[in-house]
């Protein structure tokens, strides 16, 4: 599957948030760092299920539009899916990000979106999807896990992996030194993926992600 569209130079993201936004602030920072033609891309709006989050306070002060769609605010499941996929169309990206988007997207989401959306995820996949990757590494006792930047497809956390980056679990870790270290590898890896996605372009093959 061909998924970025040729042609635009700089491309267009939308993210999606659910809190802090860290991993935002990272893909901000390094923009205005290197600037948009450099890195190949451009977040152009950011999105949230819930208000009051930092992550969109930290789109405000970069002057970026938003916008939030909860979940409760729908009749169903699937009007929340359509009235997400259609804020995000609004924006017309070439690549969603969700960053610490704590929702699964839907049917509707996909079709329109499908080979676009990339996800980070805090443990090694396919071990410990879901929403407690780093609370179910510690319990289940591994001594190594980490990050995952995938595509999303229709299960949970399983879609395509195009990088992945390793945490050593030391004996002293609690969930939150352990996400905090995870996220330190995390904010780098995603930075460093979506750049190479925007400025090479990209192939996936089964579950090959083949960056040009
Ligand atoms: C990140 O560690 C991300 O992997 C995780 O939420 C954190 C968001 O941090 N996402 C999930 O657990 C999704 N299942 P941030 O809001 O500071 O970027």
């Amino acid at each position: 599957m061909a998924a970025t569209p040729a042609g635009r130079a700089v491309k267009r993201l939308v993210v999606l948030v659910s809190g802090s936004g860290t991993n935002l602030q990272a893909l901000l920072d390094e923009i205005d760092r290197v600037g948009r033609e450099a890195y190949g891309a451009e977040i152009v709006a950011v999105g949230a299920d819930r208000d009051g989050v930092e992550g969109l306070a930290r789109a405000e002060r970069a002057g970026l539009p938003t916008f939030v769609r909860k979940v409760r605010d729908h009749a169903s499941r699937e009007e929340w899916d359509h009235a997400l996929a259609e804020a995000v169309a609004a924006h017309d990206p070439d690549l969603v990000v969700s960053a610490g988007f704590m929702k699964i997207v839907g049917k509707e989401f996909l079709a329109r979106f499908g080979g676009r959306v990339v996800n980070t995820h805090p443990a090694l996949l396919p071990s410990f999807p879901g929403a407690h990757g780093v609370r179910d590494a510690l319990a289940y006792g591994a001594r190594v896990t980490g990050c995952t930047v995938h595509f999303v497809d229709d299960g949970v956390d399983t879609g395509p992996i195009i990088a992945q980056g390793v945490v050593e679990i030391r004996d002293e870790d609690d969930e939150s030194a352990l996400h905090e270290r995870i996220k330190d590898v995390e904010r780098r890896l995603l930075v460093e993926v979506v750049g190479r996605l925007a400025r090479n372009g990209y192939r996936i093959e089964g579950r090959k992600v083949v960056i040009q």
